[in-house]
């Protein structure tokens, strides 16, 4: 295959275009006080550990104040930091440290709801009718019927009584403690204007914008025909058929975003045919979104009982797709771990395959994507799933909710924990991995949430100075994407794909002013693929073997390369 080397050169350059972000799921990264909770002045100890590995944008998962009813994600005060975390001080120290180091920090802004415990959501309660009334959507309940039949993200109707007033319902997409706020409300969306000035004028490089596809509701609320026996619907038919949230994300973008040069992560899924443009655009809402065609790939509205595994097939022609997609428009942010989802290794190869040589070459094939990487904690090290705990230790109530969805689809209580461990938040939530120390160096005490068993074994400390490890393998990995020689080519070059009709072969050209060709055998058993040009070298190999002859390429099980060609 001839390729055809052309370079987005025409993109106008951004500062974020060619960086690494890390992912900090704070409670879960360094508890620095042994209370068992990770906290900032942990993230600051180890800043150092980060710009080691080369990222240069951390997001952080919410340190705000909150009840934690969905870790951080339901706030109650926009404006500070949560004490298990540390102070407002603290932030503004580790935002100077990121800095000092040459790297930007980035929060999560979660507006399309708030915490129950939230003063506007009190007032709210106190007086329906009043100012505070309208930031939320409060209805009646009419001839004993709620407004609509739509199903929460975590299951169960998106209605809850509002407290203290029997008759009357608020709207939640998410947990029932986590009311939406209702954007239709221009002063709801000044508020968030506030909330996003005041951050970025303590210094925040900008933010991963949360859950902002379920902003805009189908108004008036009505019905869907139900989907499951509990007469509901999933919310995802209503958020197909709603139309004009880009009034509100273009007023944010305009207003905000656009002014103050940040970069902005945006939760984007499901969004409409053709509008990939306005999301990630060059005068798109956001810098990026997320690429979640492999995530939600074999996902059912059923339930996790119902989920098809990923095949390596499936994987590729779920990330070409998205490049083709994201061709002569803008960037995805291209991620195989984060805090809501399975370990990638766990998802995207097969159990019994898992070994160093594997997990590096899910690493290589979507690192070296078009896009913006996204490393999750604990992926650069290799780290795994938790896998199967008894209920009453799991802390993820989607997959405590989903436990008793496959319950009652009929599937026995060893069987539903067998289901529900493939999906548990739980699995990349237990704590980073420092060392073989007790509580794997996260603590000095138990931690929020028990470590990895295999901690022992995957941990930073044992890895760090060790050449065919997972971490020394990121670190190449980073090092390449960035050396000067190259940088160019990954972050603007073309993508095209090599052979993507060969079954277990994942393999793709970048190409601007150098050619590059990724190519990884996705399967245990070795093969041989004949190239079209001879490489000219070998920039990264997850095997220390390399076979080649005649164009005749050998490959390993599992191995991946990096070839200039
Ligand atoms: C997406 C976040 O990633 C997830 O952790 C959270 O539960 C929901 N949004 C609700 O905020």
């Amino acid at each position: 295959m001839e390729i055809q080397a052309k370079e987005d050169m025409d993109m106008q350059k951004k500062w974020w275009h060619d960086k690494i972000v890390y992912q900090i799921y704070p409670k879960s990264f360094f508890d620095s006080n042994g209370d068992g909770i990770g906290d900032i002045q942990g993230i600051i100890q180890k800043l150092d550990y980060i710009k080691s590995l080369g990222a240069d944008i951390l997001w952080i998962c919410p340190m705000y104040p909150s009840p934690m009813a969905d870790q951080g994600y339901d706030i109650s005060d926009y404006y500070n930091i949560d004490p298990t975390f540390g102070t407002l001080d603290d932030m503004d120290r580790l935002i100077s440290e990121s800095k000092k180091r040459g790297m930007y920090v980035i929060m999560d802004l979660v507006v399309n709801h708030c915490s129950d415990e939230h003063e506007w959501f009190r007032k709210a309660c106190q007086e329906p009718g009043g100012k505070y009334g309208k930031y939320f959507y409060i209805e009646d309940i009419k001839d004993g019927k709620l407004p609509c039949n739509w199903r929460g993200i975590f299951g169960g109707s998106v209605w809850s009584e509002l407290p203290g007033h029997p008759g009357k319902v608020y709207l939640h997409t998410f947990h029932k403690k986590q009311p939406d706020l209702n954007w239709e409300n221009p002063k709801v969306r000044q508020e968030v204007y506030k909330i996003i000035n005041f951050w970025l004028d303590h210094g925040l490089s900008g933010f991963r914008v949360d859950a902002i596809v379920n902003i805009k509701k189908k108004l008036p609320f009505k019905d869907y025909a139900p989907d499951r026996p509990d007469g509901l619907c999933d919310l995802t038919v209503m958020k197909k058929e709603v139309e004009g949230i880009g009034e509100f994300l273009g007023e944010m973008s305009d207003l905000i975003f656009k002014k103050r040069d940040i970069f902005v992560l945006g939760e984007v899924s499901n969004e409409r045919e053709g509008s990939l443009p306005d999301y990630i655009g060059e005068n798109g809402y956001f810098s990026t979104m997320f690429d979640f065609a492999p995530n939600v790939f074999g996902k059912s509205e059923k339930g996790w009982f119902d989920y098809m595994p990923v095949t390596p097939d499936n994987y590729r022609d779920c990330c070409f797709t998205s490049q083709e997609r994201a061709k002569n428009i803008g960037f995805f942010a291209n991620f195989i771990d984060n805090h809501d989802e399975p370990r990638g290794i766990n998802r995207y190869l097969p159990d019994h395959d898992l070994s160093l040589e594997s997990k590096k070459m899910l690493a290589t094939v979507y690192f070296f994507l078009k896009g913006i990487p996204i490393i999750y904690q604990g992926q650069e090290i290799g780290m795994e799933n938790r896998g199967v705990v008894p209920l009453e230790k799991i802390d993820d109530f989607s997959a405590i909710d989903q436990y008793y969805v496959s319950i009652d689809a009929g599937f026995s209580p060893e069987e539903a924990l067998e289901i529900i461990s493939k999906y548990n938040r739980d699995n990349v939530r237990t704590p980073m991995q420092w060392n073989a120390e007790p509580y794997a160096g996260f603590s000095s005490r138990a931690p929020w949430l028990e470590v990895n068993p295999n901690y022992p074994e995957i941990n930073v400390s044992s890895e760090l100075n060790t050449p065919g490890s997972v971490l020394s393998y990121y670190k190449k990995m980073i090092l390449l994407r960035k050396n000067l020689d190259y940088a160019n080519t990954f972050t603007y070059g073309e993508f095209i794909p090599f052979h993507p009709d060969i079954h277990n072969l994942m393999a793709y050209y970048r190409s601007g002013d150098k050619d590059i060709l990724i190519i990884a055998n996705y399967q245990k058993d070795a093969r041989t693929i004949m190239l079209s040009r001879e490489p000219k070298q070998i920039l990264l190999n997850n095997y220390d073997k390399f076979s080649l002859s005649n164009l005749e390429l050998n490959l390993l099980g599992y191995q991946a390369l990096v070839l200039e060609l």
